[in-house]
């Protein structure tokens, strides 16, 4: 692809609504560039949602796959009746109780309302309102609907700092506002809420399934997420025909699960040891507490055992790490599965191609 000159932009997230970095991204935006700028989940990459020209260029840079729509970012609920048709009014409900926040919305998309690249030809729409000062900002100023996927490149794990996102795409981009790291660290909550009010979970993250359920009793998870994470000791590993590549490192990393940590930090010791006698760099992800059990080329720990949002903070950089350190052998420990562990086990057994095994 052709390099473009990409601009940069520190913005402190306390003086956004008065930035003039703020309001030059955003009128970039308005003229159908595509900028990066923080949010409360992860970095996005923006464009104008209606401008087709602008959200190809998303995908381009990105390298993303075609039919994966992108979520529609807005700064005030009230812009949300230009982008989507009648909708349940549960969905107004956990609208006033989730945003702004880690909370997305597929609602029934009003024809036209946005390029047919954002919704990837389906009949729905993903919509959020984020909760952080710079993008509400820039969203405001720019006075479009801001299509933005996490600002990485295809596959790679999610950006938390703008570091990541000029890693990934310096030179493909238009702009980088940087606001500093990110707050959950992980991807919004995507929730569909159908014409009935059936609340479906398609994708876990900040908030989580029981927090719903105050607003939604009946709200459940997708029925390919109850499959694809250990709920209980009884979960056996699936086929590993199953690859997802989203958020991998280079190195293979596979999830090691046991009943007993000290029979895991055994078992992950001698596996390791056998890797190094391969000649392989070896790496392990592990928890503040345990890492000094392993002896690897990079140890990396994130967050501790009892908190989670600290694991979901930290585990995208962790994972990148092991790149930077040119590491081809991970063994991975996961997080408690309750709360925000569940959308970080999510995200550790995508980025571990659903190597996830039981010890
Ligand atoms: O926290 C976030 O949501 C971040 C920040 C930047 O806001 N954005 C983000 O976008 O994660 P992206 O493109 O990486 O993920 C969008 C997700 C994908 O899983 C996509 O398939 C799903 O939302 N999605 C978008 N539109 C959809 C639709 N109409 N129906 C079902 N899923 C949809
Ligand atoms: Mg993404």
């Amino acid at each position: 692809m052709k390099t473009i000159e990409t601009v940069y932009w520190q913005v402190d997230p306390a003086d956004a609504p008065q930035s003039a970095a703020v309001q030059e991204a955003a009128r970039r935006l308005g003229r159908g560039e595509v900028i990066a700028f923080p949010t409360e989940t992860v970095y996005g990459l923006g464009a104008d949602a209606r401008n087709t020209d602008a959200v190809a260029r998303i995908f381009a840079a990105k390298g993303r796959p075609a039919d994966n729509p992108l979520i529609v970012h807005i700064a005030d609920p009230a812009a949300l009746d230009a982008l989507v048709g009648p909708y349940h009014d549960t969905a107004r409900l956990l609208m006033r109780r989730f945003w702004p926040g880690p909370l997305t919305l597929v609602l029934p998309l009003r024809a036209g309302a946005v390029s047919p690249l954002v919704s990837a030809g389906l009949a729905t729409v993903a919509v959020r309102m984020p909760a952080h000062p710079i993008a509400l900002a820039l969203i405001a100023a720019s006075g479009c609907p801001i299509a933005a996927p996490s600002a990485n490149r295809s596959g790679r794990p999610s950006p938390t700092l703008a570091a990541h996102v000029r890693e990934d795409l310096h030179g493909a981009i238009d702009g980088i506002v940087d606001g500093g790291p990110t707050g959950v660290g992980l991807e919004s909550t995507v929730v569909e809420v159908d014409e009935r009010g059936g609340v479906q979970v398609l994708r876990p993250g900040g908030i989580t399934l029981a927090e719903l359920r105050e607003i939604a009793p009946d709200a459940a998870l997708d029925p390919s997420l109850v499959a694809s994470v250990p709920a209980d000791a009884a979960f056996a590993p699936r086929s590993p025909g199953m690859k997802y590549t989203h958020y991998a490192p280079k190195g293979e990393l596979t999830v090691v699960e046991s009943h007993s940590p000290e029979h895991a930090a055994e078992w992950i010791r001698s596996t390791l040891a056998a890797a190094r006698s391969r000649g392989q760099r070896t790496g392990v992800l592990t928890f503040a507490e345990r890492a000094p059990l392993f002896d690897a080329d990079l140890v990396v720990s994130y967050g501790r055992l009892d908190d989670a949002g600290a694991s979901a903070r930290e585990l995208y950089a962790a994972l990148r790490a092991f790149d930077e350190n040119g590491i081809d052998f991970i063994l991975g420990e996961p997080c408690q599965n309750a709360g925000i562990g569940f959308a970080v086990n999510n995200r550790l057994r995508k980025a571990a191609g659903n190597r996830w095994l039981q010890v």
